[in-house]
């Protein structure tokens, strides 16, 4: 049976890295008769350009029937000014709610050949590989009520709700203990419970589910210390748990570890396993149309999607080689770049993966 990817370059570098992305998938969908179909449909600054508003039904229910979504990214400057609900934004966060993609996986990986890359000491961060299990429907990013109000006093008042049920923190919470027993046994559940009461709770029902893991390790961290533990010994570390915007903070400083948040890919991931893959970076409006951005996360994302979607194992790993056998080429983008590699652009990088990945 045929399986559907849905491609959403969206804005800025997005559309120059999905399509590298897109001919690798397109070369193992040959290679490993994977039967995979490809749609591609528009959302965030792009598909307000064509309509006005970030998620257009079409999108929503193209993403919606797909096996599979590999999204680039989304926003820039241009649709700042917009009010909230109408930003590209917007788009990213519709998609995550309305497919109920809760669980984030963001790994953190050195690459031994990007190790000078990182901006700490080669000994804090070779050997890296930790996970960070990030809540993605919901916390303060959803929680109801929120907006900006008028106080009796004349002044104006920004609000947001950070809320979690226990469902959705158990939901979470097993994806973590689960991801924890297939690597090294470890899990650490980040929350500010010294100050927060919905992460009091949240600590409390961690305790609760590691009672049915004996295999895992679980403890416990305040989200400042986290920060400072990433940096001061990321090793220490093998899953973490934490919700939607401690996640989003964290998750970016533990790709800054690898040296390059352009070599990160992650997965959102519903009940049902379907997902949508995007590389942890953003939309980098800097760079976007000179052809120097990285396309290996978004060409990881799709390796991710190949194994947790698509059931292609074989066809994620070959991508996945053939990504460290570019990097052993010498090949890097300008934000991998060192002293005696090629520098190379994204089509450039792509179509060197491509020929790793061979006839
Ligand atoms: C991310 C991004 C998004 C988020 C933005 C673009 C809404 O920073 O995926 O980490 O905050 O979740
Ligand atoms: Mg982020």
């Amino acid at each position: 049976m045929s399986k559907k990817v849905l491609l959403l370059p969206g804005d800025g570098i997005g559309p120059e890295i999905v399509t590298e992305a897109e001919k690798i998938l397109r070369k193992v969908n040959e290679q490993f008769s994977l039967g995979l179909t490809f749609d591609q449909a528009l959302v965030g600054g792009a598909a307000i350009d064509a309509t006005g508003i970030p998620l257009p039904e079409e999108t929503l229910e193209k993403a919606k029937q797909s096996d599979a979504i590999l999204l680039g990214a989304v926003g820039g400057p241009k649709w700042d000014k917009l009010e909230m609900a109408r930003r590209p934004e917007k788009g990213l966060l519709g998609l995550r709610s309305n497919l109920q993609l809760f669980a984030n996986l963001r790994p953190a990986i050195l690459y031994p050949q990007l190790a000078a890359a990182s901006s700490l000491k080669p000994e804090v961060v070779s050997g890296l590989d930790i996970l960070i299990v990030r809540e993605l429907t919901g916390g303060i990013y959803f929680g109801q009520p929120r907006g900006v109000r008028d106080l009796e006093n004349g002044e104006r008042q920004g609000f947001n709700t950070y809320v979690y049920s226990e469902s959705e923190i158990r939901r979470i919470g097993r994806v973590a203990f689960e991801a924890a027993q297939q690597r090294n046994g470890k899990l650490c559940s980040v929350d500010k419970a010294n100050v927060l009461e919905v992460t009091v709770l949240w600590r409390e029902i961690m305790d609760e589910l590691a009672k049915e893991y004996p295999d895992v390790e679980l403890s416990h961290m305040y989200v400042d210390n986290a920060a400072m533990q990433l940096v001061r010994a990321p090793k220490q570390f093998d899953v973490l748990v934490t919700g939607n915007m401690f996640g989003d903070i964290l998750s970016d400083e533990a790709a800054m570890l690898t040296g390059s948040i352009g070599m990160l890919p992650s997965a959102s991931l519903n009940a049902e396993k379907q997902g949508m893959y995007e590389p942890c970076h953003g939309s980098a409006p800097d760079i976007a149309g000179q052809g120097i951005a990285n396309p290996l996360a978004t060409i990881l994302s799709a390796a991710m999607m190949l194994r947790y979607s698509l059931q292609a194992d074989a066809a994620a790993l070959a991508i996945e080689t053939a990504v460290s056998q570019v990097l052993d080429q010498g090949l890097r983008t300008a934000d991998i770049y060192a002293e005696g590699c090629e520098r190379v652009t994204t089509q450039q990088m792509g179509e060197a993966v491509l020929a790793a990945l061979g006839a």
